[in-house]
């Protein structure tokens, strides 16, 4: 049975004056999110038990490269500069007149042509009943704990280099996280829940199809529900990555499974929010059935536009050369600047180290204007490394070049 997360069975004894719940972690014991205080009642405030948003903390390098007398090179996020597919936003603007609520699963014309994409392009077959769209993948992954019903007592399991979003999703359901790659490393601990992501972001390391069968087998025998973030299944350069619901992996039964899917780098659509979760009916339908009472609804002019880019492969194809071509030049450019090239086998991201501390090369590439992420963003073991985000225009990239090749 869905035990409904505890933020909606406390929202009318918890609620402040105007109505709104408390915090969703309803944080009582001693490491939950500091409490204040508003007109003399307790309150949680969510936010502060977060650390600092990551990119706020290298604004100073920022400044830094902003001061590059030919202007800063932003490799720091992995944020789509290409123009949006003409049939994509044909498909918005036809749309727009939508003057009723859409419905949250979805319309049946965007599950059928997601689950047609994941057929043709990945060989996975998913019944379009098991589909719900996202508002974008980043609001399911920094909640999908909570909302799968998961808190206190309950141990979630992400890379040890990871997206920093699934850590905010463990924390606001206030269960315990774990980092572990491997299934020895998390020992006799009692899981729950486990993030898988591959393609990695910020690694690129694509987990082989034993990996996953493995963990499909561990997970199965322990009732632990797996979580496969695929957001860049379309970005495979050196190997071919396989979903979680691929039935090599898990043999065609998704029990336990869900992927999770995103249109914003495949379609050039960050802008538009449209992501999608799948697999598992059972909990599919529970997602569903919270967020009919959460409106966590995609809109319906975005919906129309996600039609039309799951439709049309030919713009993927014409955007993942645009970005084979720029993470050439940049591997070249890094290469000759003394890092080295790890894992980065697809995705948007080279992963670079030079073997020093990771915000002495931050340091030392703001100094020649170009601006990216510490690999401590992503967790310890990134001490040492950078990531590149092969994201910028082909202008952009070409002067990295440029820059790097003078020292
Ligand atoms: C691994 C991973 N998951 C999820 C997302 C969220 O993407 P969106 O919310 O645009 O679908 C990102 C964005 O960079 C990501 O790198």
């Amino acid at each position: 049975m869905f035990a409904f997360p505890s933020f909606l069975s406390a929202s009318s004894s918890a609620g402040s004056a105007s109505g709104a719940p408390a915090g969703p972690a309803d944080p009582a014991g001693s490491d939950g999110p500091p409490a204040s205080t508003t007109a003399g009642r307790a309150r949680s405030d969510p936010a502060a038990a977060l650390s600092t948003f990551p990119w706020d903390t290298i604004e100073t390098f920022k400044h830094t490269a902003q001061g590059h007398p030919d202007g800063i090179i932003d490799l720091s996020v992995g944020t789509p500069v290409d123009p949006v597919p003409v049939a994509i936003r044909r498909a918005l603007a036809d749309a727009s007149d939508a003057p009723g609520y859409p419905q949250v699963h979805g319309t049946p014309e965007l599950r059928s042509a997601y689950t047609a994409w994941l057929d043709r392009a990945h060989g996975v077959t998913v019944d379009p009943r098991d589909v719900l769209p996202t508002i974008g993948s980043k609001e399911l992954v920094a909640s999908l704990p909570g909302q799968l019903g998961f808190g206190r007592g309950d141990t979630v399991v992400i890379p040890q280099l990871a997206y920093p979003t699934y850590e905010v999703g463990v924390r606001m359901a206030g269960a315990t996280l774990l980092r572990a790659d491997a299934l020895t490393a998390i020992g006799p601990e009692r899981v729950s829940m486990i993030w898988l992501n591959s393609p990695s972001n910020p690694t690129g390391k694509v987990l082989p199809v034993e990996h996953l069968r493995k963990v499909v087998t561990w997970a199965r025998a322990r009732g632990v529900v797996i979580a496969s973030d695929e957001c860049y299944l379309d970005l495979g350069w050196d190997v071919t990555p396989l979903s979680i619901l691929h039935p090599d992996v898990c043999g065609g039964d998704q029990r336990g499974l869900l992927a999770v899917h995103s249109l914003s780098k495949r379609s050039n659509l960050a802008g538009y929010r449209l992501g999608f979760v799948s697999g598992d009916r059972d909990l599919v339908g529970r997602l569903l059935a919270l967020r009919r009472h959460l409106g966590a609804i995609v809109p319906a002019p975005v919906q129309a536009a996600g039609v039309a880019a799951l439709e049309d492969d030919a713009p993927v194809l014409v955007q993942r050369e645009r970005y084979a071509e720029r993470r050439a030049v940049l591997a070249t450019a890094f290469g000759g600047a003394g890092f080295a090239v790890d894992e980065s086998q697809a995705g948007l991201y080279l992963w670079c180290t030079r073997g020093e501390p990771a915000l002495e090369s931050v340091a030392w590439l703001a100094d020649r204007g170009i601006l990216v992420a510490p690999g401590t963003f992503y967790g310890p073991a990134g001490a040492e490394h950078v990531r590149v985000a092969c994201t910028a225009t082909d202008e952009r990239v070409a002067a990295v070049a440029k820059r790097l090749a003078a020292g």
